[in-house]
């Protein structure tokens, strides 16, 4: 019998019991609701609502429940809608009118926002760590690799050297917004929206600050219709992952890249790569591919559940039980995704040898041959102009501008002379560019103290 069932005259039908159900995935928030449930019973009883010793069963019996579905001993059922109803029925079953009394003051719109709350907000925590494995990774690579020289790239096209910590490291920055944006959505997530009731509030004396605080929150949401209506931080949650999936997506296209026979840059390690069943050669990197697969269903996941929300009346509609099933998709992608992506990054073999002979042809010096002449007086668009055509010269030539003799240089500008040999190694190109957030190993050694000290601060920060 349904727990709503005066109302109605008639048992309600099969096809609306499956449709209506949400049980098949709202179970993994059961311990959520649990907590939520024992919190709001205490509080019930301070207030004078139920008992002391009605809340004492209460709890006893919701323990007991916890500790039964984690035993795998409890089916739950369609019949009972959602994790909600499942165990209410079960905990009156088992304790009979103490855990009738458990639903006063309270409705399902702001149990299950209470519980979905602090579900992710337990799920930010995890993947926050995840993140913070990520960086420890980054840095003690970058850490390896501040003079091996590699091509930077504009338009995958060779442009101007670069380190391959340098390129790590701008990563390392992306990832490092990606925690500070799970601890903002973490920090607006923090309200509790038990008590809102169904959607306007309660008239039993409760007090909603001592759930709030029970259960973690830093206060209780200013706003009954609010409290049951919003998924904001639902949808910061999904647009915060959908940016960790861009940032692991273009991360791994570059792996692809690299470990490919046109590139040579990296080679992945055998137990993150994997055959083909026909070509015995192949050594294909799969998870990288995955990965970058797999970011399509969490910007799936944001925009379904922005569509969801569109146009919404409030408070409560039941339109928003399908905000769950694709946050949850999406949280579990992210954290399928996270350590293995480290592993196989931790695990790579980095060609350092390939990356400077890429580095060695493309004229990726052809800045620094400008510079160089700049530096001797002549302005930067006129240097630039020698440059172009001195690089067009030794691609008629087929050398590179380092090759060509003081005497070949000279018929294209005067002001070279023997210390431009200096100015074009792929060395100094790279520890000239000493700038505030540059390549030179000086700049990154910068860069890696300043993200060693973040990530610091931020292991313990909440999240
Ligand atoms: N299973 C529902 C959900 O996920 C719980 C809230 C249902 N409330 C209601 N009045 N039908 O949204």
């Amino acid at each position: 019998m349904k727990l709503w069932a005066g109302r109605f005259q008639k048992q309600t039908d099969e096809l609306v019991n499956s449709f209506n159900s949400s049980i098949g995935f709202d179970a993994r928030l059961y311990k959520q609701d649990i907590t939520g449930s024992m919190a709001h019973a205490r509080m019930l009883a301070s207030c004078g609502v139920i008992s002391q010793a009605d809340a004492q069963r209460i709890c006893a019996g919701l323990q007991q429940i916890l500790l039964d579905i984690e035993a795998g001993k409890i089916a739950f059922s369609a019949e009972n809608e959602d994790i909600h109803m499942n165990i209410e029925t079960l905990l009156t079953e088992r304790i009979g009118d103490a855990g009738k009394r458990l639903h006063t003051a309270r409705s399902r719109n702001d149990q299950v926002a209470l519980d979905f709350r602090m579900y992710l907000r337990s799920e930010t925590g995890s993947i926050k760590a995840m993140l913070l494995e990520l960086e420890d990774t980054l840095v003690s690579l970058a850490e390896q690799h501040q003079n091996t020289v590699m091509p930077g790239y504009t338009h995958l096209q060779r442009a101007q050297p670069i380190t391959f910590a340098q390129h790590l490291l701008a990563y390392g920055s992306m990832f490092r917004r990606d925690i500070t944006r799970l601890e903002d959505c973490r920090a607006r997530m923090n309200e509790c929206p038990l008590g809102s009731g169904a959607l306007a509030g309660t008239t039993y004396p409760i007090d909603r600050f001592q759930t709030a605080k029970a259960l973690g929150f830093d206060a209780p949401v200013a706003n009954s219709l609010d409290g049951v209506s919003d998924r904001d931080y639902a949808i910061e949650l999904l647009s915060d992952l959908s940016l960790i999936m861009m940032h692991l997506s273009r991360f791994c296209e570059e792996i692809i890249l690299w470990c490919s026979w046109e590139f040579k840059f990296i080679e992945l390690d055998d137990a993150y790569a994997t055959g083909s069943s026909i070509m015995p050669q192949k050594k294909n990197p799969d998870v990288a591919e995955l990965v970058r697969g797999k970011t399509g269903r969490v910007y799936g996941s944001l925009m379904g559940l922005l569509t969801v929300m569109k146009s919404l009346p409030l408070a409560y509609n039941k339109d928003m039980q399908e905000d769950k099933e694709g946050v949850f998709d999406a949280v579990d992608t992210v954290k399928q995704c996270l350590p293995v992506f480290t592993a196989m990054l931790a695990t790579m073999h980095v060609r350092a040898d390939h990356m400077r002979a890429a580095a060695s042809h493309g004229f990726l010096n052809a800045t620094d041959c400008a510079d160089y002449l700049t530096k001797k007086g002549l302005p930067f668009r006129d240097a630039y102009k020698v440059s172009g055509r001195l690089v067009y010269y030794c691609t008629e030539q087929d050398k590179t501008l380092e090759r060509l003799s003081l005497s070949e240089l000279q018929q294209f500008c005067p002001l070279f002379s023997e210390d431009v040999y200096e100015a074009l190694a792929l060395d100094t190109c790279v520890g000239q560019r000493n700038s505030f957030g540059g390549p030179a190993p000086a700049q990154t050694q910068v860069q890696l103290d300043a993200l060693r000290a973040f990530l610091q601060e931020h292991r313990e920060e909440p999240a």
